[in-house]
């Protein structure tokens, strides 16, 4: 695999390597052995469109642990803001011989796009409200350190899943490596074709959560909950329900937890972050000893350096510098 545009792109046994290799690196770190020298002489640079905390600081460290010289860019601080294109942004910074480009984006496709029109390889770090392929790697790697394999585990995914890339690229890798799934959005925040989709992947949807929560669902008891986020910034207009009658029918509150705790004290809660505390997640669910929220920002580190390595370390000829043209 030359890119990571989608979570389509990886066959459970790619998942399984990238997420073996994320294991080493995790190990590698907790003996205090942070950075490794696999790719030093390569370039990596992160070019964010849209803003981040979680996924631009950590590719930016797993780059910088594996030795590659990274650069960060925003579509604030560079030439995007004097209005140059994004085929023309990408084949400049593609001209300087980099290696890998990892791009977020508010378009979807956006990443798929720049594959097309670069030489080097090309990241999704979340491109609109298609695919988010390394965040669904470092819940996979969170998800697998607590249950073990998670062939016929069962993770419900509950939120705005209309605008949600994580959601889209979770059930792919989550079915990918066997994993029973449900869904869970008010009406109006699940995605049209939605049916289709989860027909042909057999995953269920619900617009009710208590009963999937209370195991009375398609796939019975609940292994993991993993809550995401409002992204009120994708809704012009206002949304519906209103800020108060989703926390009643679709928050991880502390009623819910509890009653989910109750069935199962092993119980995961997961979010991608950054959170809306108190509006799909409660902070008495956001900092449970059930939550591993924090874990998968770890995870994300080790997943990265992983998913580098995996693109770049096979090719053993960095990105050659191109010629200037003799006049
Ligand atoms: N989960 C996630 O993508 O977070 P950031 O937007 O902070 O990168």
């Amino acid at each position: 695999t030359k890119h990571l545009i989608s979570s389509a792109d990886l066959s459970r046994a790619e998942v399984e390597d990238i997420l073996e290799t994320a294991a080493s690196m995790h190990d590698l770190q907790r003996r205090e052995v942070k950075k490794v020298p696999t790719l030093r002489g390569r370039t990596v640079i992160n070019f964010f469109f849209e803003d981040s905390t979680r996924t631009r600081s950590s590719f930016e460290i797993a780059g910088k642990w594996m030795s590659a010289d990274t650069i960060n860019l925003s579509a604030k601080g560079s030439s995007t803001s004097k209005g140059e294109s994004l085929r023309d942004t990408a084949m400049t910074v593609d001209a300087m011989a980099v290696d890998a480009l990892v791009i977020r984006h508010n378009a979807s496709g956006a990443c798929q796009q720049v594959a097309q029109w670069v030489r080097c390889s090309v990241i999704n770090a979340g491109d609109g409200t298609h695919e988010h392929p390394t965040q669904a790697l470092l819940d996979a790697y969170t998800l697998r350190t607590r249950l073990g394999d998670l062939d016929g585990k069962h993770v419900v995914i509950v939120g705005d899943l209309t605008h949600s890339r994580v959601f889209r690229s979770n059930v792919i890798t989550l079915k990918t490596l066997g994993a029973r799934v449900t869904v869970v959005a008010p009406p109006t925040l699940m995605p049209s074709g939605i049916g289709a989709w989860s027909a042909a992947d057999g995953f269920a949807t619900s617009w009710d959560l208590d009963p999937v929560l209370d195991g009375e669902g398609e796939h019975g008891p609940v292994d993991a909950v993993m809550m995401l986020r409002v992204q009120r910034e994708r809704m012009s207009g206002g949304y519906f329900p209103t800020a108060r009658e989703y926390t009643v029918g679709y928050g991880l509150t502390r009623d819910r937890l509890e009653r989910l705790v109750a069935r199962n004290d092993d119980v995961l809660v997961l979010h991608p972050g950054p959170m809306n505390r108190g509006l799909e997640i409660a902070p008495e669910a956001a900092d449970a000893p059930q939550s591993v929220v924090l874990d998968q920002v770890s995870a994300g580190v080790a997943v990265r350096m992983a998913v580098l390595y995996h693109l770049l370390a096979g090719d053993d000829t960095p990105a050659p510098v191109p010629p200037v043209t003799a006049t």
